[in-house]
């Protein structure tokens, strides 16, 4: 049994060109002109990219006293529905909790999922334990990265030295730190006294987190990623101040990754000053909407290619969730919504508005982070034996977003009312069709855990615990080489 995708254009990072493609036993067998199968995919007046891949999802993540609202199932639907074929999750240990542990609760929500997914791993403490499974986790269990928040103070937050020693850890393994830069210790000072002084609606979850305080936690993890001898990713970057200090480490020879957000590029602040309570509140995430220049900077850093990735952070709760935080910003779970709605608003956003080109749209949504993440050209490829994660997308192909409509579990959309061009006509999962156009075939537990290798590790000096605590020489020699 074959699939043959015909009479479409392929659009990949680099290449745009007219050809059909072959699918077999769930991968890319042959690309060229006049293909034939068993079954026939009209791609006519449409572009066949490689699926997307959202590195960045919260699916029923346990947070702020709730559990986000999609799951695995949910989630990865939505996911489909909008044309992306992978999600990386976060693995989230509770200070304390055993790294493997953690792991074993995320395999075990993950059975339910509709595409391909993969976890990176939250250091949220730091001890000898911790240190050893982190060797685990990368050798036997296929998992290269490792996410820090540097805020969220007395949950999820590690401190500077926690940070650094788990750095130096990642280089000698071969992993590469992820960060969620924000100087919680600023934060937790600003909410105290915006609340003392009776601000406690959901504007003044944006006047607790200026982009200072992003700027300069930003600034900090590079440099600390720097003394580690360790590339670092930048998880959400949503300001200038983030993105300055992104470039200025790379055009100094680091390689230093920096992922906007859907959400990040095409909402800004006024969100919050909306009257409506809810309205304002279901936009609470971190780090906040911003303003137009902020905008700017990231769509620039899109093009100019000093910002690598576009994710969504997907983190979805309820109205109901939400409304934990009335009278106490500070209560209101953050995060929000977007697997679904990624690729069509920064296709309507991005392509449609020539900010960002075809092929750039497929580097920022796919290919960048397949290399970043060691999974090229398994992922994020179009290739003979790639993975036929693929999208047939009809830029013709039009709909207003709405919750009404939407695949994801909660009761509203932040995209709300926005219409998008630009849109799936066919979403295939390791060859599988899962969505033709409005029509949603998914298949529960189809997904597969996708294992990601190491770079080879710049260091071999920290393979025992003690030595981890001892700082070493700056150098800038860092993994991965992904050309990215
Ligand atoms: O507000 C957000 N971003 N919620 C999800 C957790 C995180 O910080 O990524
Ligand atoms: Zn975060
Ligand atoms: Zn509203
Ligand atoms: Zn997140």
């Amino acid at each position: 049994m074959s699939t043959v995708i015909k009479g479409g254009t392929i659009v990949t990072a680099d290449l745009t060109y007219k050809a059909d493609i072959k699918v077999e036993g769930g991968k890319i067998v042959e690309i060229g002109p006049n293909l034939s199968g068993t079954e026939t995919l009209d791609a006519s007046g449409c572009y066949v990219m490689p699926g997307g891949i959202d590195p960045h999802t919260h699916l029923e993540m346990p947070f702020m006293g709730t559990y986000s609202s999609d799951d695995f199932e949910s989630g990865t639907r939505a996911a489909l529905a909008g044309g992306t074929t992978m999600v990386v999750d976060f693995a989230l240990p509770s200070p304390g909790q055993s790294l493997l542990e953690a792991l074993t609760m995320w395999d075990n929500k993950s059975t339910r999922a509709n595409c391909d997914y993969s976890f990176h791993m939250a250091i949220t403490w730091w001890s000898e334990q911790v240190f050893n499974e982190m060797e685990t986790i990368v050798k036997d269990k296929g998992i290269n990265t490792f996410k820090h928040f540097m805020a969220y103070k007395g949950a999820l937050m590690v401190d500077d030295d926690e940070m650094f020693s788990s750095f130096q850890r990642c280089a000698a393994l071969g992993a590469l730190p992820l960060v969620h830069a924000e100087n919680g210790d600023v934060v937790a000072q600003l909410q105290a006294k915006l609340l003392a002084d009776g601000n406690n609606g959901p504007e003044a979850h944006a006047y607790s987190r200026p982009a200072e305080v992003e700027g300069e936690a930003t600034n900090r993890a590079i440099m600390i990623a720097d003394m580690a001898g360790c590339p670092v990713y930048i998880v959400h970057t949503s300001c200038e101040q983030a993105h300055e200090a992104i470039r200025r480490a790379r055009a100094k020879g680091m390689r230093v990754f920096g992922e906007p957000l859907i959400q990040h590029l095409t909402l800004d602040e006024s969100e919050y000053f909306n009257k409506d309570w809810d309205h304002a509140a279901r936009r609470v995430m971190s780090p906040p909407f911003r303003n137009k220049l902020h905008q700017d900077s990231l769509w620039a850093g899109l093009a100019s290619g000093s910002l690598q990735v576009v994710a969504t952070d997907h983190c979805a709760f309820t109205t109901a969730q939400k409304r934990f935080g009335v009278g106490d910003f500070t209560k209101i779970p953050n995060g929000t919504g977007g697997l679904e709605d990624r690729m069509p608003m920064l296709w309507t956003n991005g392509v449609a508005t020539g900010r960002i080109t075809m092929n750039e749209f497929v580097a920022v949504t796919s290919t960048n982070i397949a290399k970043i993440l060691n999974i090229y050209p398994k992922k994020g490829a179009i290739l003979v034996g790639a993975d036929a994660d693929l999208v047939v997308w009809d830029p013709k192909r039009s709909k207003t977003i709405s919750a009404k409509t939407q695949q994801s579990a909660i009761d509203y959309n932040v995209f709300e009312g926005k219409t998008v061009t630009g849109l799936p006509r066919f979403t295939l999962t390791r060859g599988v069709v899962a969505i033709e156009e409005a029509t949603v075939k998914t298949q529960e537990g189809h997904g597969e855990f996708v294992r990601r290798d190491p770079f080879p590790a710049v260091s071999t000096a920290l393979s025992t615990w003690k030595e981890v605590t001892a700082p070493r020489a700056v150098q800038r020699t860092g993994i991965p080489a992904s050309g990215v």
